[in-house]
């Protein structure tokens, strides 16, 4: 069983679709995933309603998901943790607590464009297209994250 990490800063916009759509691809009982935030802000609540409208529109259904806090555990949980941009993968390699640890924090993007150091942009303040971009980024990423683990 591999475990995946994916986190954003709220838990409710990128991450629940990087884990919406990783764990639509793969064979759950190969691959499981979760998804987690760096702030508290929307601890508990349901994704963004973009976020779960540009899901269905790709068949996939990611109400079941509540936003939860990144914990230190999850460095040892998990084998792999994708931030979804640098400002999240600069504050978990700080609350990394070993080498260890820092080696399973990724880039999501440098899967697709490696060592570009590439941004999923926040698309929190933006609009429904900025949801739409976010899910074509993370569909492609998650394509080549499913054939390394093959
Ligand atoms: P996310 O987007 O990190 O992709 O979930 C955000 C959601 C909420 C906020 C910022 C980003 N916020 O400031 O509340």
């Amino acid at each position: 069983m591999t475990k995946i990490l994916m986190v954003c800063l709220g838990n409710i916009c990128r991450s629940p679709l990087a884990e919406g759509i990783l764990q639509f691809k793969v064979d759950e009982s190969k691959v499981q995933v979760d998804s987690a935030g760096m702030d508290n802000y929307h601890e508990g609540e349901l994704p963004d309603e973009r976020s779960i409208q540009v899901a269905d529109e790709n068949l996939i259904d990611i109400t079941n998901q509540r936003a939860r806090l990144f914990e230190i555990t999850d460095f040892k949980e998990y084998d792999i943790i994708y931030a979804m941009d640098n400002h999240v993968l600069n504050k978990l390699l700080e609350l990394a607590p070993s080498k260890e640890a820092k080696e399973k924090v990724k880039l999501i993007l440098d899967e697709v464009f490696p060592d570009e150091e590439l941004d999923v942009p926040d698309p929190y303040y933006d609009s429904i297209y900025a949801f739409r971009n976010v899910y074509k980024m993370l569909d492609e990423a998650c394509d080549i994250i499913i054939q390394k683990l093959d």
